[in-house]
């Protein structure tokens, strides 16, 4: 087993806050091996807007637990804030698909909120300031009390949000975070985390199969192969900061970019990669 040299990636630049270098990534299952992750590379500076698209099955997943610290790869390295990553690190806060696994039913709102900031041993005046400020700006102050399973999927995911942003991460990792809810739902959730991310100022890597979606949300959309996979493209969003959802969509701009990242998907899917 040899490293491979890091020289492969953008050699350390003071900027990027997260380094992935030739992560490989293979399942291993009862006498069979998934190559799922072959060699994935790239940064992402601090507070950075990045997305990942891919077809399903693209190895995106798995790419991000990867990323969490949640699995660990086969070979490569993940590199935050200049620390490999071994485990789950101290400033990430991940938002997964599933917001109705990731609450827990007999807590209430707040109580959910809070939690990882107890486990962080944040002192209680300090976390009673952190879980309201959290609430409003994803609008559920008056709902701090119920229980998860009285709010709509939507506003469940909004939970699962302040959460992550209650906790204060440096990056927060979104693993397909609005596929499960309504489209006019999902239009104003893709709106709080681009506010969200404004306002705190915080590194997000947001993965979504969803082509419009990542052109909205990203200042720079990472595009898979897919599985076994490796990086097809890097495509910059040069749309205004400000967005919204008539004006940036109705760009010409974004109809453009939505093409290019919608072919090479679509390349994805029929099984091209690049020369290796
Ligand atoms: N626990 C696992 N064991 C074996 N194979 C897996 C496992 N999880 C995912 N895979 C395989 O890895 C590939 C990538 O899956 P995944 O990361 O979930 O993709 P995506 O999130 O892009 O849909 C798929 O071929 C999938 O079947
Ligand atoms: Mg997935």
């Amino acid at each position: 087993m040899t490293t491979a040299p890091t020289g492969a990636g953008t050699p350390g630049t003071s900027t990027a806050l997260l380094d992935v270098r030739r992560l490989r990534k293979v399942y291993q299952g009862r006498g069979r091996a998934v190559e799922a992750v072959r060699d994935l590379t790239f940064t992402v500076g601090a507070g950075e807007m990045v997305c990942i698209v891919g077809p399903s099955g693209a190895g995106k997943t798995t790419l991000l637990r990867c990323v969490a610290g949640l699995l660990g790869c086969t070979s490569g390295e993940v590199v935050l804030e200049g620390e490999k990553v071994t485990g789950p690190p101290a400033g990430m806060a991940v938002v997964f698909q599933e917001y109705g696994r990731s609450l827990f039913p007999w807590m209430t709102v707040r109580q959910n909120v809070e939690r990882p900031l107890k486990e962080k041993r944040i002192a209680k005046a300090e976390r009673r300031r952190l879980v309201d400020d959290a609430l409003e700006a994803v609008g559920l102050a008056k709902v701090h009390d119920a229980h998860p399973w009285q709010l709509s999927g939507g506003m469940q995911q909004r939970v699962a949000i302040a959460r992550a942003v209650a906790y204060e991460p440096h990056i927060l990792l979104m693993d397909e975070p609005f596929a499960a809810v309504d489209a006019q739902t999902r239009a104003d959730l893709e709106d709080l985390v681009r506010s969200l991310w404004k306002r705190l100022g915080v590194t997000v890597l947001f993965v979504t199969h969803d082509i419009d979606e990542s052109v909205y949300l990203g200042e720079r959309v990472i595009v898979l192969s897919n599985s076994p996979t490796v990086v097809l493209e890097e495509v910059a969003i040069d749309l205004p900061g400000e967005r919204d959802q008539l004006t940036t969509r109705s760009d010409p701009r974004f109809a453009e970019l939505r093409t290019r990242i919608y072919k090479l998907v679509q390349q994805a899917k029929d099984g091209y990669r690049p020369a290796e």
